[in-house]
């Protein structure tokens, strides 16, 4: 993808994304010393409309995975907002986006730390291409990787170096012939994909890991939980699971940002449902997909409205 032209935000100012560099030994680079989010905007050709969807869930999020690792953001939860909405102005996006902030520290000298070290931050935004075939259930494997502990890295932040952990399950699924991986934790219990949440459904009742199992808690997976409990009137258990429950399940589903809902047709060669989306899961992401296009006016409040000039929503 040439981004060369793409305007981005480094350094406190908006320039181009070729002229934005960072050094070959910078800390983040070297030691994975950041943290990051992901953004969607969804195009609306209709309402000629970009909405950016829970906009201060996300920097919420990157504000407290920043906090974790002793760093501090130059800007409000505001502030970012009004700066990622700016950002896809200027790029004049008539497409979906993903747009991706990230704070590092930026250090270009050897002895890894988090003290003493200058804190960097941008925001890259990209057209969205999809991350997963959205139209077909994924055949996904239990890892033989597992997901990282509170006590060696929080997952609870979405800390940059956390992802060899997550890009070490995905490569083993894939090259193993499945689409996806989900991660146990140490203890073998249930955690999460290697970039998704994961919800079950067992006898019309949702269930997903709890925050403490050792995942990220999910913008999506709060999302589709206010979902199912408000439209569905469908409850969700927060739980741990154990990876028989998997197999037991009526149908299985990931939730992610980039992912949106995207339905677990088998695991571990066991067949879930009839091995495509089940129907709550499909009632789920009928409404999901409707919300983020602006489609459903009682959540008005989850999107942002890139062009219709309007303040960033709560
Ligand atoms: C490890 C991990 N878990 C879960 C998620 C889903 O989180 P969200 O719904 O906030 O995108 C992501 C994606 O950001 C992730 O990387």
């Amino acid at each position: 993808m040439d981004l060369s032209a793409t305007t981005v935000y480094a350094d406190g100012r908006f320039q181009r994304y070729d002229e934005a560099k960072v050094g070959l030994l910078t800390h983040g680079l070297q030691y994975g010393t950041g943290c990051f989010e992901g953004i969607r905007g969804y195009w609306s050709p209709e309402e000629r409309e970009l909405f950016l969807i829970l906009l201060r869930d996300h920097f919420e999020r990157l504000t407290t995975s920043a906090k974790i690792l002793t760093m501090e953001l130059p800007h409000t939860v505001d502030e970012l907002a009004e700066i990622t909405v700016e950002l896809c102005l200027r790029n004049r996006y008539e497409t979906h986006v993903y747009v991706r902030p990230f704070c590092y520290k930026a250090a270009e000298d050897v002895g890894v730390r988090l003290h003493n070290v200058p804190d960097a931050f941008a925001i890259v935004p990209i057209p969205f291409v999809h991350y997963i075939d959205p139209n077909r259930a994924l055949d996904v494997c239990v890892s033989s990787w597992r997901r990282a502990d509170d006590t060696m890295a929080p997952p609870r932040a979405k800390i940059t170096g956390l992802y060899v952990n997550s890009a070490l399950a995905k490569s083993e699924a894939v090259q193993n012939g499945y689409d996806e991986a989900i991660l146990l934790s140490h203890d073998g219990h249930v955690a999460e994909g290697s970039a998704e949440n994961i919800f079950l459904i067992r006898r019309g009742v949702l269930y997903t890991p709890d925050p403490s199992q050792n995942v990220l808690e999910g913008v999506t997976r709060r999302a589709i939980m206010d979902i199912a409990r408000e439209e569905l009137g469908v409850a969700t258990v927060e739980r741990s699971i154990d990876r028989g429950e998997l197999y037991a399940a009526d149908e299985a589903f990931f939730t992610g940002t980039a992912v949106g809902i995207c339905p677990i047709g088998s695991i571990d060669r066991r067949r879930i449902g009839d091995g495509g989306a089940g129907p709550i899961t499909q009632q789920l992401r009928t409404f999901y997909d409707r919300i983020v296009m602006g489609e459903e006016p009682r959540y008005e409040s989850w999107l942002t409205r890139t062009y219709a000039g309007a303040k960033v929503s709560a």
